[in-house]
C-alpha cells in the first residue's frame, strides 16, 4: 500500500483539510503515516498569513527534497504537493522555486488530488481556481473506524471564506468570499461523526459565525439556530465553534449561549486591538467599548463564559497611547487564553503599503508587554478553577498508569487518577491544583457513559 504523509500549518480549517485530503486520498489506495521518510506522497498543507509562517514552507521543502533524492537512491519514488494557502496564493511560484514539487493545489481544490496526481505525470499541475462544484459534494466519506481513530473531539467546517477585509488579512484572498454549507449536509456530517464516537463537535470557518445556510424548511439559518438542532444529536454533548468575529455575535447567538447548556461556556472572539483608531484603521468595524459591551451581554445569558481572543502589536500608525489602550482592554475584559502576534506585512493588502510601519524593536518590546499580561491572566484563570468541580471530557490515558486525562470547559487539560473511566465519557472532577499547563484533579462522579 502506498503512504501519504500530510503536514499542516496555521488554523484549524488546515487541520480539517488535511483530515478530508487524506480521505480523498485513501481512495485511491493510501494510508496515512506520520513518518515523512517512508511516504510515497509528502502534502504540505500551507498557511499565509504571516510572513513567517509563509517562508517555512520553503525551508521544508528543501528537506523533503532531500528526503526525495535518498528514497531515490534506493529506486523509491516520492511525489510532492503543496496544498493550502501559499499554494493558493503563490500557485506558479512555488514550482518554480521549489522544483521538486508535482502539485500545487489551493483549498478549494483539493477534491480534485487524484485527478491532479495523475496529470501531474505529465507535467506539473497548478490547480488554484474557484471552481463552481462544491468540494464537500465530491469527499469520500471515510469509514466508522477512521473517525474513531481521530478520537472523540472533531472538527467541522461549517463556513469557508471570508467578506471581511480586515486590512492586515490574507484570509479573504486565499480563501475567498463567504460560503456556508446548507443545514441538512451538516446535520449529515455531524450525525456520522456522533455514530462514530464523536462527542465533542467544534463546528469551523474563517468566519464561523457569519454562517448562514440554507435551512431544511428553505430559509437561510444562522448559527444560533444551527446550533439548536446540533444540540439535539444524540451523543453530542459539546458544542464549540471558531473562529468569530464581534461583528456577527447577533441576538440569536447570544441566546444560544445561555440556553445550550452544550455550547460551551469558553469563546474565541478575536478583538485584535483596544485603540478604536487602529481597530478603525483594520477595518474591525467595531470599537473598544463596542467588544466590552458585547462581552458583558453574553455574560449576562452566560456568566461562567471565559474568553480567549488574538492580538496584533505593531500595526502600521500604532502609537504608544494606541498600544496602552490594547492593554487597558486586556485589563478591563480578562482572558483566559490568547494568541498574540507582531504585526506581518503581507503582500496584496492595503495595511502593507500603508507608509508608517513600526520598527521591529517596538514591535518586539510591545509583544512582550501584552504577553506578559495575557500570561498572568492565564495562570490566574487556571488556578481560579482550583477548588471547582468541572465536567471533564475523557480523552486518553493520562500521562502516568492509572490516570485519565481530559479536557474541560475551558479546553484545560485535566488529568486524575481513574481506572474505572473510558474515552469518551464526562466526569465530574473537583480541581485540586493547577500547574503551568495542565490541572490536576480528583473524580467526585461517574460520568454519563455513552453506549460505544
Ligand atoms: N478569522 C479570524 C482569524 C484569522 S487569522 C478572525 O477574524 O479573527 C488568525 C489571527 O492571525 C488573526 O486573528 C490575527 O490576530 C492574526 N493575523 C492575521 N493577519 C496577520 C498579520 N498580517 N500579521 C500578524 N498577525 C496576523
Ligand atoms: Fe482575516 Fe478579518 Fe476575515 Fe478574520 S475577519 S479572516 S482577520 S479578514
Ligand atoms: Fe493560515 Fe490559511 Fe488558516 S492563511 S491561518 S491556513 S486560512
Amino acid at each position: 500500500m502506498k503512504k501519504v504523509f500530510v503536514k499542516s500549518y496555521g488554523c484549524q480549517m488546515n487541520v480539517y483539510d488535511a483530515e478530508r485530503m487524506a480521505d480523498v486520498l485513501a481512495t485511491e489506495g493510501y494510508s496515512e503515516t506520520k513518518a515523512m521518510e517512508e511516504a510515497d506522497l509528502v502534502i504540505l498543507n500551507t498557511c499565509h498569513i504571516r510572513e513567517k509562517a509563509a517562508e517555512k514552507v520553503y525551508s521544508e521543502l528543501g528537506r523533503v527534497r532531500e528526503l526525495k533524492q535518498e528514497r531515490e537512491a534506493l529506486g523509491q519514488e516520492t511525489r510532492i504537493i503543496v496544498a493550502g494557502c501559499v499554494a493558493q496564493a503563490e500557485g506558479k511560484e512555488i514550482l518554480r522555486r521549489a522544483p521538486a514539487v508535482d502539485v500545487v493545489v489551493g483549498p478549494q481544490n483539493y477534491h480534485r488530488l487524484p485527478d491532479l496526481l495523475k496529470k501531474s505525470r505529465a507535467e506539473r499541475v497548478v490547480d488554484t481556481e474557484f471552481p463552481i462544484e462544491d468540494k464537500f459534494d465530491h469527499l469520500p466519506v471515510p469509514s466508522k473506524a477512521k473517525t474513531r481513530s481521530r478520537g472523540i473531539s472533531a472538527f467541522l467546517t461549517i463556513q469557508e471564506g471570508c467578506d471581511k477585509f480586515c486590512t492586515f488579512c490574507v484570509v479573504p484572498y486565499t480563501r475567498g468570499a463567504e460560503v456556508s454549507r446548507p443545514v441538512a449536509r451538516i446535520l449529515d456530517e455531524a450525525v456520522r461523526l456522533a455514530e462514530a464516537g464523536v462527542r465533542e463537535l467544534t463546528l469551523i470557518g474563517q468566519n464561523v459565525n457569519a454562517y448562514h445556510g440554507e435551512g431544511p424548511d428553505g430559509k437561510t439559518w444562522s448559527l444560533g439556530r444551527l446550533l439548536r438542532r446540533l444540540a439535539e444529536i444524540e451523543g453530542i454533548a459539546r458544542l464549540r465553534y471558531m473562529t468569530s468575529h464581534p461583528r456577527d455575535m447577533d441576538d440569536e447567538l447570544i441566546a444560544a449561549h445561555g440556553d445550550l447548556p452544550a455550547l460551551m461556556p469558553y469563546l474565541h472572539l478575536p478583538v485584535q486591538s483596544g485603540s478604536d483608531r487602529i481597530l478603525d484603521a483594520m477595518n474591525r468595524k467595531h470599537t473598544g467599548d463596542e467588544y466590552r459591551r458585547l462581552i458583558e451581554r453574553i455574560r449576562q445569558v452566560r456568566p461562567n463564559l471565559a474568553l480567549s481572543s488574538d492580538f496584533i502589536v505593531g500595526f502600521p500608525g500604532e502609537t504608544d497611547a494606541d498600544f496602552e489602550e490594547t492593554m487597558r482592554l486586556v485589563a478591563d475584559v480578562g482572558f483566559a487564553s490568547s494568541f498574540s502576534f507582531k504585526y506581518s506585512p503581507r503582500p496584496g493588502t492595503p495595511a502593507a503599503e500603508i507608509e508608517d510601519q513600526i520598527p521591529e524593536a517596538v514591535k518586539v518590546e510591545r509583544l512582550a508587554r501584552l504577553q506578559n499580561l495575557l500570561e498572568t491572566q492565564r495562570q490566574a484563570f487556571n488556578h481560579g478553577t482550583v477548588g471547582q468541580t468541572l465536567d471533564v471530557l475523557l480523552e486518553k490515558p493520562g500521562r502516568h498508569p492509572g490516570q485519565m486525562a481530559g479536557k474541560s470547559p475551558y479546553l484545560q487539560p485535566v488529568q486524575f487518577e481513574s481506572d474505572a473511566h473510558h474515552i469518551g465519557e464526562i466526569v465530574t472532577v473537583r480541581i485540586v491544583r493547577a500547574g503551568s499547563n495542565s490541572l490536576f484533579g480528583e473524580w467526585v462522579k461517574a460520568g454519563d457513559r455513552v453506549a460505544a
